[in-house]
């Protein structure tokens, strides 16, 4: 049999952290929760504490302490903006292999993780977007970009998420513009109302009730249009892509930006 995966999860108690817990403690086979982090344990109320004791989890608010046990092979990163990018380079200082699927990190975040993760040959996985569905879109996006002269991106999420764009927008402009080899959208800069663009390209955000996780990327062309769209109507969507990854991060040697480059 081969050795269990030992994971911990950052956000333990967030809307993804707590179904990642679940999911790692239903692929007991594979997986080992090792720990659940939440920002101030002091503030979880019995009713949670009891729930995770009672399955076993262990919660912390102290990452460092349980990175230094040395007995941790992957993190799962599902916090917020502000805390991302220094769990996941603490992790990487300690060996530990990220799987980051919250959003909030810099171009330079991102370039100063993959330099890191390269000089230790410690895998790492940036997910903006863990539903193969999402990958999907964003794989057709960059195709289809190549033959039509007019796109933008159209995002909607729920009214709590805390940064705009979201990741999934960001990252599908940019392999659009990959694709393309250069955009051509930059002509309304000076029209707040026509979207922010990120690599030349428009994106538009709204935050309302309602929405958990949707996008369309829509292409003009002469005389026609063409939508690609996603919708996660549910977390659950999430779920698959965060075993993948937790598994895929064990056998990478550098940082891997996109889920579609490892399926
Ligand atoms: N990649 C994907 O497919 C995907 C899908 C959905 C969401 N996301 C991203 O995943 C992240 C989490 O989403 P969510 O909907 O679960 O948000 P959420 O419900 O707000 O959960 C975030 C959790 O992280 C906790 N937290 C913040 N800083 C922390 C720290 N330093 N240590 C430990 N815990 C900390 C928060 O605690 P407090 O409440 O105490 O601040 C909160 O419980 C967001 O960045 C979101 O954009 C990614």
């Amino acid at each position: 049999m081969s050795k269990k995966i030992k994971v911990i999860v950052a956000g333990a108690l967030g809307k993804m952290g707590a179904m990642a817990i679940e999911t790692f403690l239903n692929n007991k086979d594979k997986f080992e929760l090792k720990a659940g982090v939440v920002r101030n344990l002091k503030e979880i109320d019995n009713k949670s504490l009891k729930y995770y004791e009672d399955r076993g989890v262990t919660l912390t608010d102290n990452i460092e302490t349980e990175f230094h046990k040395g007995d941790i092979d992957v993190l799962v990163e599902l916090t917020t903006p502000d805390s991302v990018f220094k769990n996941s380079k603490l992790a990487l200082d300690n060996g530990i292999r990220p799987v980051i699927g919250a959003t909030g990190l810099s171009d330079e975040d991102i370039l100063e993780l993959s330099k890191k993760s390269l000089k230790a040959n410690t895998g790492a996985i940036i997910a903006p977007n863990f539903a193969i569905g999402a990958i999907l879109m964003m794989k057709f996006a960059a195709e289809a970009v190549k033959y039509m002269d007019r796109y933008e991106i159209i995002e909607r999420h729920h009214e709590a998420k805390l940064d705009s764009p979201s990741g999934t927008a960001i990252k599908t402009a940019k392999l659009m513009s990959d694709a393309k080899v250069k955009a051509n959208q930059s002509t309304f800069k000076d029209q707040k109302a026509r979207g922010e663009l990120y690599y030349d390209i428009p994106i538009h955000s709204l935050r309302l009730q309602g929405y958990v996780a949707s996008q369309e990327v829509v292409f003009g062309g002469l005389g026609q249009t063409l939508t690609l769209k996603h919708d996660t109507i549910d977390r659950s969507s999430f779920m698959p892509g965060i075993l993948l990854a937790s598994e895929k991060v064990m056998n990478l040697d550098r940082l891997i930006y996109g889920l579609e480059n490892i399926i």
